[in-house]
């Protein structure tokens, strides 16, 4: 894994994360609604719970407010010997820190951990103006998503 910006860190998320710009960087990706401090909690403890399962990582300026962020979830299968999957999900970088490499350090790190708990691929879905991201990230093109919403 290649380094970061002077004073930059990559971490695991923290509780205390709600009042340090988590949501924030999230909202450049999609709609996140108006998440209280109690929501947040209940979510943030039920993940903790599910440690082996859930993985966020946050990367922090020389400030330590949170300028990037992204999510491993390893899913436990029947098949290919009861092999794990990662799955990829949520990678988000404030528009004013783009451009530094903190979205491929982010895919780096929880392609780290992916390999580290036994996973033998990771997965993501992601738009066609984002498929060049993913391709310099080591991803191919691998299939189709098929959405069913409720
Ligand atoms: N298309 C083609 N190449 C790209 C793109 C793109 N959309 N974005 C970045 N790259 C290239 C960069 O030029 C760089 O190439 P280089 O090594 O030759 O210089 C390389 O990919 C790494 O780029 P980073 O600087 O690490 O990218 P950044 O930190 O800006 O993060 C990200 C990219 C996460 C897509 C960011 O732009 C972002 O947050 N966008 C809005 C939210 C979003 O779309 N997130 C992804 C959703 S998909 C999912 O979550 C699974």
């Amino acid at each position: 894994v290649s380094e970061l910006p002077e004073g930059y860190k990559c971490r695991p998320l923290q509780r205390s994360d709600y009042h340090n710009g988590f949501l924030d960087v999230l909202r450049v990706l999609t709609t996140v609604g108006d998440v209280t401090e109690q929501q947040w909690n209940e979510r943030y403890e039920w993940m903790a719970h599910h440690n082996d399962e859930y993985f966020l990582l946050c990367i922090t300026d020389a400030a330590n407010h949170i300028v990037g962020t992204g999510a491993l979830l390893v899913e436990r299968k029947f098949i290919h010997n009861l092999g794990l999957v990662g799955h990829i999900e949520d990678i988000a970088v404030a528009k004013d820190q783009q451009g530094k490499k903190l979205g491929l350090r982010i895919i780096q790190a929880l392609d780290f951990v992916a390999e580290k708990v036994g996973c033998y691929k990771s997965i993501l879905d992601c738009s066609e103006a984002n498929e060049g991201f993913y391709v310099k990230c080591g991803f191919k093109r691998a299939g189709l998503e098929m959405a069913h919403y409720y």
